[in-house]
């Protein structure tokens, strides 16, 4: 990891999955970090955790001196200029955490939560300061994975999301602003939709699991990194995408709610790789494979992005 120089104080609030990866990604960017975690045995693994990452990216495990836990909130954020919630997904303790928060940090210090579906307008809603709260949506492992939605709710101030998305950029990321506190933000909506029409499709005998898996992966996800949607939209035409648009929409999955096949799938302890069964069967040793696979990739991709010049 190359050292820089950013000298601001992070706190991270949890450091499970999320938050000592989102802990890593400061701390290679020059920043001191604090992250609170209250369960001692995932405190005593944090520096384990840490060196892997360090390990997985060839980087110079270093800036990891910059990293400290506490067990004791006020410690790990003191003094701190941003934080960065990553605490299990409950509404009740993020308000309560961000209530801890406003007494402890500065005025102007910036109040981030990572969660995935609770609005961070209901997290700051009885803040004082409720226009220092703003989403930052990482995707996990949030070290490997580029892209953080950056959630303008109701109440943040413009200059929060400036601030926020700077830091975001500085530290390598590549932040988005996201206008409006609506479910799943962006990039769940998108990929939830592709989800819905794939049950539908395998549970309408259209084609398996495993053939969506392959039609996505050899067929447009093999561009998808390099040509997002709307690009390629305006890549065939407008025009084109309107003439299919007509034939295929009404066509689309639009059960409401949830789709039974995968109601059915739960209710039947088809949990996925964890129980052996998903859509598919998997062994533990496929199962581990995947997880092998992708962790590969992805560290590949993130090496190779740092190695290009800017
Ligand atoms: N896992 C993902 O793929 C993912 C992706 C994006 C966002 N998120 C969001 O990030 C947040 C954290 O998710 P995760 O997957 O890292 O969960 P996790 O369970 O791995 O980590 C949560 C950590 O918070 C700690 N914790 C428990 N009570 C706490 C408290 N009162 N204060 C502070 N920490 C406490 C736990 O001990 C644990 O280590 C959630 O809001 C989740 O929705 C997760």
């Amino acid at each position: 990891m190359e050292q820089k120089t950013g000298g601001l104080k992070i706190g991270v609030i949890g450091g499970g999955l999320m938050g000592h990866g989102i802990a890593y990604l400061f701390a290679a960017a020059g920043h001191r970090v604090g992250i609170y975690e209250p369960a001692d045995e995932i405190r005593a693994s944090l520096p384990e955790r840490l060196q892997a990452i360090a390990t997985l990216l060839d980087d110079d495990p270093a800036p990891l001196r910059a990293i400290e836990s506490h067990a004791a909130l006020a410690a790990a954020v003191a003094g701190a200029d941003f934080v960065f919630e990553a605490a299990p997904e409950k509404l009740a303790l993020k308000q309560q955490i961000f209530a801890e928060l406003e007494a402890l940090v500065a005025p102007a210090a910036i109040l981030a939560s990572n969660s995935s579906a609770i609005p961070s307008t209901e997290i700051g809603r009885h803040l004082q300061h409720r226009e220092r709260v703003v989403g930052t949506h990482f995707w996990n492992p949030p070290h490997l994975v580029p892209l953080v939605e950056v959630i303008q709710n109701a109440f943040t101030g413009e200059d929060v999301v400036r601030r926020t998305m700077a830091l975001l950029r500085e530290a390598g990321r590549t932040p988005v602003h996201v206008r409006r506190d609506i479910p799943g933000f962006v990039g769940n909506r998108l990929q939830h939709a592709m989800k819905r029409e794939a049950i539908a499709l395998v549970a309408a005998g259209v084609c398996d699991a495993e053939t969506i898996d392959t039609v996505v992966k050899e067929g447009f996800g093999a561009r998808t990194a390099v040509l997002g949607p709307m690009e390629q939209t305006d890549l065939v035409g407008t025009n084109l995408t309107l003439d299919i648009a007509e034939v295929l929409y009404a066509d689309l999955d639009r059960t409401v709610g949830p789709h039974p096949y995968l109601r059915e799938r739960v209710k039947a302890g088809k949990l996925g790789m964890k129980t052996g069964e998903g859509f598919r069967k998997w062994t533990p040793e496929q199962a581990e494979a995947v997880r092998t696979r992708l962790s590969r990739f992805l560290a590949t991709q993130a090496k190779a992005r740092r190695s290009k010049p800017a």
